[in-house]
C-alpha cells in the first residue's frame, strides 16, 4: 500500500477512535436515534424501486463489506418489501460472476413476490417461504450454502432473543472464514420499552442479548466494533460479527 493511502487510512482511523470516545456526541446520537424511531425513520427509502427497512448509514456498510469479503453466496432472514434483497443482489451483480442471494421470510406477500420476481436483479435471488428457524428449512439452506465458496449470513427477520439466537445457532455455521453474520435490530437494546411498541422484544431480550449470548460460546466470531464506531447511526451495534 502506498505511504498516501495508508496515511489517509490511519488518519480515518484515529478520527473514528475520537468519535468512539466522544461522550457529548454519543448523548446527541442516541438522542437522534430515539427520535428516528418515533417517527418510523427506517421505513423513508428505497432501493431500485423497492422498499428498504434499514437505514441509509448501515446500507453503505454493508456496500462496503460486500465489496471487501466478495462473497458467492448470501443469505438473508426477513424479506419484508425486498429491497435489502435487490440491494444485496445489485451488489453481486457488480461483482459479477455466478454469485446468488438466498431470501427467506415466513410470509411472503403476493405483491411483493411479484415485485421482486419481475425485478431487473431477479437473476440473482432465490426466494424461499417458511420459519428460518424451521429444521428442514435450514437444512435445505445449508445443502445450498455448502456448494458455494464465500457464504455471508445477514438476519433481519423476527427480533425475539429466542429467534435469533437459534437462527444464530442454525445460521453461523455456514459463514465463511474472514466473511460476516450480520444481525439487524440490535439497536432494541439501546432503547427505552416505550419506542419498541407493542412487540414480543424488549430492552431486556433481543437481538443484541442473542448476539451475547451466542458469542459466549462461539470464540471464532467476534463484534468488528469498527463498523458500528464509524456509522454511529445504525440499527446494528455490536451485530456486525466477523468470522475468524
Ligand atoms: C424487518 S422486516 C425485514 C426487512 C428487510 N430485511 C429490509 O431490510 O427491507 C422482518 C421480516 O421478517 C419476517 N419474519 C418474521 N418472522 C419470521 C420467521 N420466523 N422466519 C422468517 N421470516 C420471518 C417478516 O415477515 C418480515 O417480512
Amino acid at each position: 500500500m502506498s505511504d498516501e493511502i495508508e496515511k489517509f487510512r490511519k488518519e480515518c482511523d484515529a478520527n473514528i477512535r475520537e468519535m468512539a470516545a466522544d461522550a457529548d456526541y454519543e448523548r446527541v446520537n442516541q438522542q437522534w436515534l430515539e427520535h428516528s424511531i418515533a417517527h418510523k425513520y427506517s421505513y423513508n427509502f428505497n432501493w431500485m424501486g423497492r422498499p428498504i427497512i434499514q437505514y441509509p448509514q448501515d446500507i453503505v456498510a454493508m456496500q462496503e463489506l460486500i465489496w471487501e469479503v466478495q462473497p458467492d453466496f448470501i443469505i438473508e432472514t426477513g424479506i419484508a418489501h425486498g429491497g435489502s434483497l435487490i440491494f444485496y443482489a445489485s451488489m453481486l451483480e457488480l461483482l459479477g460472476g455466478e454469485r446468488q442471494i438466498l431470501g427467506i421470510d415466513i410470509d411472503i406477500r403476493a405483491h411483493n413476490r411479484a415485485e421482486i420476481e419481475k425485478h431487473p436483479m431477479s437473476h440473482r435471488i432465490q426466494l424461499m417461504q417458511g420459519s428460518s428457524i424451521d429444521e428442514a428449512l435450514a437444512a435445505r439452506v445449508a445443502e445450498q450454502a455448502s456448494q458455494h465458496k464465500n457464504v455471508m449470513v445477514l438476519l433481519d427477520s423476527n427480533h425475539t432473543h429466542e429467534h435469533v439466537l437459534r437462527e444464530l445457532e442454525l445460521y453461523s455455521p455456514l459463514v465463511s472464514s474472514g466473511n460476516y453474520l450480520v444481525v439487524f435490530d440490535t439497536i432494541v437494546d439501546d432503547l427505552p420499552d416505550s419506542l419498541v411498541g407493542d412487540r414480543p422484544w424488549s430492552n431486556a431480550a433481543n437481538p443484541k442479548t442473542a448476539v451475547n449470548e451466542f458469542l459466549k460460546t462461539n470464540k471464532d466470531f467476534s463484534i468488528d466494533a469498527r463498523i458500528h464506531d464509524k456509522l454511529k447511526i445504525t440499527v446494528a451495534s455490536g451485530g456486525y460479527l466477523k468470522r475468524a
